[in-house]
């Protein structure tokens, strides 16, 4: 059965990947800070902090020396921050890029040396539609996904000969902890400015992780943003 490490599977989109994949005969390799949340006989949970590179580094090398290979990493755990430009400290910037972005670094350097011994893989990282559309309001979020997007595309075209393909997946807003803080008429007027005129269903974000991580899929290199209309 092949193997997928994914970090943040305690709820939200990476609970409902995870519940996904086993559904469909994976193994799962969960991580988040707090305890599991959910329960599967091909589901082992670990609390990590992704923000701590030593503690990142021992979870892949962990991981590696139980089961032999990781055939899907996805980098899922994140965090957003609503704060006006003017008044966001440099705390608040600090924090989005060590658990956005330096968190799938870490991770993606960790597996993909993984990877490479066993000659092939696939790696997923979170970003967002805020990225594209520049939103307003979350400047220090935003600028630590578009550094994912970044890292995606270097570490696609590092990776292509070693057989590893590496995608970033940016959804819309979907039900989550993450947007549930967010005004209603907020996500409405996002949702209008991607020219998506209904909600976003979690499925939809799933498959499209999951669609990229299939053994036969072959694209790389690529940013997916879920949800929104790609002629805006
Ligand atoms: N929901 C959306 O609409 C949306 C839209 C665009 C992009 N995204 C991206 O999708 C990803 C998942 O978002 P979500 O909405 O599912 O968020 P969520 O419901 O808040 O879940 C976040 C997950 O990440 C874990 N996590 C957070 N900080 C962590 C840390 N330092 N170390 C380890 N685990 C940590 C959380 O567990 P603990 O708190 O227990 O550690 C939780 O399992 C994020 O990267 C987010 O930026 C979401």
């Amino acid at each position: 059965m092949p193997l997928a490490l994914i970090s943040g599977t305690s709820r939200g989109i990476g609970k409902a990947l995870a519940v996904r994949l086993l559904d469909s005969g994976w193994e799962v390799e969960g991580c988040s800070r707090g305890e599991a949340s959910l329960s599967h006989p091909g589901y082992v949970h670990r609390r990590v902090d992704v923000t701590d590179e030593p503690a990142v580094v021992a979870h892949v090398a962990d991981v590696v020396r139980r089961r032999g290979r990781v055939d899907a990493l996805v980098c899922n755990a994140g965090a957003a921050s609503m704060n006006a430009f003017l008044l966001t400290p440099g705390s608040v910037a600090e924090a989005m890029m060590r658990v956005n972005y330096l968190s799938a670094f870490n991770l993606g350097r960790e597996v993909a040396k993984a990877m490479v011994r066993q000659r092939g893989g696939a790696i997923v990282n979170l970003s967002s539609v805020a990225v594209p559309l520049s939103l307003e309001g979350e400047a220090a979020y935003v600028a630590a996904k578009a550094a994912v997007e970044a890292l995606t595309k270097v570490m696609a075209a590092e990776l292509a000969p070693h057989g590893i393909r590496v995608n970033a997946v940016g959804p819309g807003p979907v039900d989550t902890a993450l947007t549930r803080t967010v005004p209603r008429d907020k996500l409405e007027a996002l949702r209008r400015r991607m020219g998506l005129e209904r909600e976003l269903g979690m499925d939809e974000v799933v498959s499209a992780i999951a669609d990229l991580i299939e053994p036969s899929a072959t694209v790389t290199g690529r940013i997916l943003h879920v949800g929104l209309n790609g002629s805006r």
